[in-house]
């Protein structure tokens, strides 16, 4: 079972357990883990489950499709390492993943 760490703005971590095919964004929610608010469930449609991947992970997960990339384009803070987290699917290769919620979702 994968495990993904999720790291908020003000330095707390959690380590959370996954199972394969979830989104990164719905083992936050299932945890009750502050910051990713993913207002419209997940629809790629609120960009407010923005997170920023750790850098040693941004290019060993599957490239963004069209419309999260247009999704990002609202996103204050996005950067080369954000990601919309309803849109990552969890595999056995993100074992490990590190994703740090951005301030501006509390
Ligand atoms: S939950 Fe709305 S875009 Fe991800």
């Amino acid at each position: 079972m994968p495990s993904i760490h999720y790291i908020l703005y003000d330095g707390s971590e959690y380590i959370l357990d996954a199972l394969l095919g979830e989104s990164v964004m719905i083992v936050a929610k299932n945890n009750n883990l502050q910051g990713i608010l993913a207002e419209c469930g997940g629809a790629c449609s609120c960009a407010t489950c923005h997170v920023h991947i750790d850098p040693f992970w941004v290019d060993r997960l599957p490239p963004k499709e069209v419309l999260e990339e247009e999704m990002l384009e609202f996103v204050e803070d996005a950067d080369e390492t954000s990601r919309l987290s309803c849109q990552l699917k969890i595999t056995e290769d993100m074992d490990g993943l590190i994703v740090n919620v951005p301030e501006e979702q509390y």
